[in-house]
């Protein structure tokens, strides 16, 4: 119980999204600071680990909006959170075959954890890419935002609502060391943020990613100032609902909240229907969002196995397709795992992977 004290950092009480962004990103004994959390050997397995074809779907998504934007000379791609650099390695492989497009694109990485950079510098070893912390450093033009288990990673608010009341839950350190939940007066701010999102307001218990937000006004800012769309794929929900989804997860198994903190992963399920009114607030347009599975199929990951699986062995195959069925499966990730697509309306409506 004694580790509670040090994400407390002095403090005898945080805002819970304050609480565990220490947990998870504190530079010294921050969960993402400490290790490597994705892979077998890890805590969970995202989908760029399962199988290079999810990898190379989105690298085909990626080359046919450059095509739908009027293949600009010079296109910036930005990856938002690249964990361990494997989706964008593949990325880098398939854009070698696309020559135009391999000329024009500028790779940009954002991540803020320096244990991940160090990974992702290795692995992408001999690319021109450029790692950044903050978006005013992307060149002017047009620009694809996208991430994978991006948003569902980054600390969110929990708030009660009675009538127009709300109030914020803190964590507060007891003597003991042990951590307790209290509620305290949303600030006047906070208050009015929550309430003018419709997609909340049924609700009494409500997940409010501010942080996540504030990180997308930026991306949504610099979309707006030249031309541009933000494809996101996370763990979530579409029916908002009064839950808290906040969960932790060690060796593939769920943990208790507050056992091994700092040692398994913390997540919170994404709200798309809330994320879909926030774009929509800040001017974006929005596809519906669809599943995984859906979008995978719909850029045609079956066909794209067929082709690769002609040329290997039977055992080769299988595992193919194992890993196929893990990202479509209709009961789990197919289905948990959702995309959204916004984007400014200068080409057309028309994306791959969307109606
Ligand atoms: C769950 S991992 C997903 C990694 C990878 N996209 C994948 O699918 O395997 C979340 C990633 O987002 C990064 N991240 C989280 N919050 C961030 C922030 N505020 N700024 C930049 N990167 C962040 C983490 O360090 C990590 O690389």
């Amino acid at each position: 119980m004694r580790t509670n004290r040090k994400f407390f950092k002095r403090s005898k009480f945080l805002p819970i999204d304050k609480f565990f962004s220490n947990v998870l990103y504190d530079k010294k004994s921050g969960y993402y600071s400490s290790k490597i959390p994705f892979g077998r050997e890890g805590d969970y397995i995202t989908a760029p680990n399962i199988s290079t074809l999810y990898s190379e779907i989105i690298a085909i998504w990626i080359i046919s909006t450059w095509e739908i934007f009027g293949k600009p000379k010079s296109f910036n791609i930005v990856e938002l959170g690249p964990g361990d650099g494997g989706l964008m390695r593949v990325i880098l492989e398939v854009s070698k075959k696309f020559p135009e497009f391999n000329k024009s694109k500028k790779i940009y990485l954002y991540e803020k954890n320096k244990n991940l950079i160090k990974k992702q510098k290795n692995i992408l070893n001999g690319n021109k890419i450029k790692w950044i912390q903050n978006f005013k450093r992307i060149k002017k033009g047009p620009i694809i935002f996208f991430g994978n288990e991006f948003f569902d990673a980054i600390p969110i608010k929990q708030f009660k609502k009675v009538k127009k009341n709300v109030s914020e839950k803190y964590y507060s350190l007891k003597k003991d060391f042990s951590v307790q939940e209290v509620f305290r007066n949303a600030t006047p701010n906070d208050m009015k943020l929550v309430n003018s999102f419709k997609t909340l307001k049924k609700l009494k218990f409500i997940e409010f990613p501010k942080l996540g937000f504030k990180i997308l006004k930026e991306i949504v800012s610099r979309v707006l100032s030249s031309n541009g769309c933000i494809l996101l794929v996370d763990y979530g929900y579409e029916n908002s609902r009064n839950q808290n989804t906040l969960q932790s997860v060690i060796k593939h198994k769920r943990n208790n909240l507050f056992d091994n903190l700092g040692k398994a992963d913390i997540t919170s399920q994404v709200n798309f229907s809330l994320l879909s009114e926030f774009f929509k607030k800040n001017n974006l347009k929005v596809k519906k969002t669809i599943t995984q599975r859906e979008f995978l199929k719909s850029m045609g990951i079956m066909e794209r196995a067929s082709i690769i699986a002609k040329k290997m062995k039977f055992s080769e195959q299988s595992n193919l397709y194992f890993r196929l069925r893990r990202l479509l499966n209709p009961k789990s990730m197919g289905t948990l795992f959702k995309v959204i697509l916004a984007y400014k309306n200068d080409n057309s409506d028309k994306y791959y992977g969307f109606k």
